[in-house]
Parts: structure tokens; sequence; C-alpha cells
């Protein structure tokens, strides 16, 4: 789903850009898995890259919130594994995060699954 390079660049994309106003606690937890659960990674990438940050949307490159989207899935529990997130909006599109923890056997990773 994402490779360990690609996290270490999104924590430290994240840490450049996004660390002044949001601390990882705010994509972690209940609420992050309430509002996010059974909607698709797109979503999650959309939102960031055309809202974040706050002050200058849209001011990184796709791959790099991509990078973000991967540190923020490591943050959840989701395991690296050795191909990058890709920042294609189709294939960003048949992932769908399942935080609830119910369903967590696939190939894409615990609680992430991917739809044929
Ligand atoms: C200048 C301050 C600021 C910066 C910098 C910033 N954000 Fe935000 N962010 C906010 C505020 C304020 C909100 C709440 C907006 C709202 O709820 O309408 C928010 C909301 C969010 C949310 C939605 C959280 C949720 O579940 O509702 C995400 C995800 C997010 N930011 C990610 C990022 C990322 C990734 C970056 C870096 C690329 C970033 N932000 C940089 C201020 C900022």
């Amino acid at each position: 789903m994402y490779s360990e390079t690609q996290l270490a660049r999104g924590k430290a994309t994240h840490q450049a850009n996004c660390i002044s106003c949001h601390n990882q606690v705010a994509y972690k937890g209940a609420a992050f898995a309430q509002k996010w659960s059974g909607r698709s990674l797109f979503d999650f990438f959309q939102l960031i890259s055309t809202t974040m940050p706050q002050n200058e949307p849209g001011v990184l490159a796709r791959e790099e919130y991509a990078d973000i989207t991967a540190y923020v899935l490591w943050l959840n529990g989701f395991p690296a594994g050795s191909a990058e997130l890709e920042p294609d909006d189709a294939a960003l599109r048949r992932v769908r995060i399942d935080a609830s923890g119910a369903a967590t056997s696939s190939s894409a990773g615990k609680g992430l699954r991917q739809r044929r």
C-alpha cells in the first residue's frame, strides 16, 4: 500500500508543512476513524490536497500529498509494504478505509480494502 521510504518522506513533509497547526493526534483515534471509515482513500487525499495547508492550499506536489497520506495510514496502524502509494485518483478510489477493524483480511493491508 505504501513503502517505508515513502513513510519517511511523508513524515518529513508533514513536519515541514502541517505540524504548525496539527499534531499527529489529529489523524488518529475514534473521531478520525468515525469520520473516515467507509470512505475511500481518494476522499482523504482530495481533502488534504485541495484544502491543506489551510494557509496555502494545494502548494505541495501530488506525490507529497500521497506521502502524507501514507504517513497518516501508518499512524493508524496500517502496515507498510513494498509498493508506493501512487497519487492516482482511480487507484486511490479503489481503496476503502475500514477503521472499524472489522474486516482486516486483505492483501492491501489491515483495514484497507481494495475494490475490484
Ligand atoms: C495554518 C494552519 C493549518 C495548516 C498549516 C494545515 N492545516 Fe489542516 N486544518 C487546519 C484547520 C483549521 C482545520 C479544520 C478545518 C475544518 O474543520 O473545516 C484543518 C483540518 C484538516 C484535516 C481534516 C481533519 C478532519 O478529520 O476533519 C486534515 C486531514 C488536515 N487538516 C490535514 C492537513 C495536512 C496534511 C496539512 C499539511 C499539508 C495541513 N492540514 C496543514 C489548519 C491547518
